[in-house]
């Protein structure tokens, strides 16, 4: 941290996953066809919108979303924050939105957390959650892509996503909805895949469960994701995860998991068709994700049975995932993958 701002004394270890004020948001406009322009701060606070925009109408907007961590050396870092950039950058150019540079979008983001340091919690205290947001605010009355766009971030600091210790998840399979089609957009990170996935997370929420597992819209045998994170099965040696055939957001925590279990662990690791039979029976089933980090799956229901992963307990691998991938997150390990980048 520079020497300018002290740390904020809040309340973190009352913070969950959840929206807390900042200081200011960045913010950066352009029309299709033109150069995005540097971007401002302004202080945090609502924004204006024209009610005919094109994300108010048809959902053209993309996200992402990343933590910056205080490690254990007392600076602010990112993890693999260019690998945001990226998805962002192929998120736009699927819902025909002008794409922000990858070196642009990584200027942005240290521009807004540099501006809210003192609002990364301390070290092992949560996060702050960077949203950066890329939305069609141009109006528009026809179905197109509309005319002038609007990039923006903002951050808030969160606690750790489960509060009072991690518990393995319990998840219901279902087949009465499908997160995503084949060749449709599931694979990017469109504001409109997570709407679609409100009602079924709402019913499974209801019915006492944590979050729904989705099955493949052309194969129900095989799973697919969960709402905001991917899955991981490993029995014996192998680790198994869907592969990334188009309808499955490609992770970038799935990807860290996977060069770690291979790497670090020396698992045998294979991107498959990953089926649910396989799953049911498997050591341990975990999921991954930015919010999630690594998180056991303890039960999972489907329509007519109901399964007990590992007696509902984390997992050894799954406990040595979530250590490496936090431990080089906190820099408490040593970050040989290169995944680490300072806030400078
Ligand atoms: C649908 C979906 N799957 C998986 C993930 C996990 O991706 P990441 O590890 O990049 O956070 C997310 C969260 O971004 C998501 O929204």
């Amino acid at each position: 941290m520079t020497d300018q701002k002290k740390i904020q004394n809040l309340d973190w270890d009352s913070f969950g996953f959840a929206v807390n004020p900042s200081r200011s948001l960045y913010i950066e406009e352009t029309k299709e066809g033109e150069e995005w322009p540097e971007g401002e701060l302004r202080p945090y606070g609502n924004i204006s919108i024209s009610p005919a925009a094109g994300v108010l109408n048809y959902g053209q907007g993309v996200f992402e979303g990343i933590k910056a961590f205080r490690s254990k050396k007392g600076r602010i870092v990112f993890f693999r924050l260019e690998e945001n950039a990226k998805r962002f950058y192929s998120s736009a150019e699927r819902i025909c939105i002008p794409p922000v540079p990858v070196d642009k979008f990584v200027a942005a983001v240290k521009k807004i957390v540099l501006d809210n340091e003192d609002f990364v919690p301390p070290t092992g205290r949560g996060a702050l959650y960077v949203r950066p947001l890329l939305l069609g605010t141009g109006p528009i009355l026809g179905v197109a892509p509309t005319s002038s766009y609007t990039f923006l971030i903002f951050v808030s600091p969160v606690g750790p996503y489960f509060k009072g210790g991690i518990k393995p998840l319990n998840l219901r399979v279902t087949k009465n909805f499908h997160r995503a089609a084949p060749k449709g957009i599931g694979n990017v990170k469109a504001i409109g895949n997570y709407s679609a996935s409100l009602y079924p997370q709402r019913l499974a929420k209801k019915a006492g469960f944590n979050e729904v597992i989705y099955l493949n819209a052309g194969n129900e045998e095989l799973v697919e994701e969960v709402g905001s994170a991917n899955v991981f099965a490993l029995t014996g040696n192998v680790l198994k995860t869907a592969r990334l055939a188009g309808s499955i957001l490609p992770g970038i925590t799935r990807n860290s998991v996977i060069h770690i279990a291979r790497e670090k662990l020396g698992l045998e690791v294979q991107e498959t068709d990953l089926t649910l039979k396989e799953v049911l029976a498997a050591d341990e089933v975990f999921c991954t994700g930015t919010a999630v980090v690594v998180c056991p799956i303890g039960r999972i229901s489907t329509d007519d049975s109901d399964h007990v992963i590992n007696n509902d307990k984390m997992g050894k691998v799954t406990q040595e995932l979530r250590t490496i991938l936090t431990g080089i997150q906190n820099e408490e390990l040593e970050d040989t993958f290169g995944w680490v980048n300072p806030l400078e």
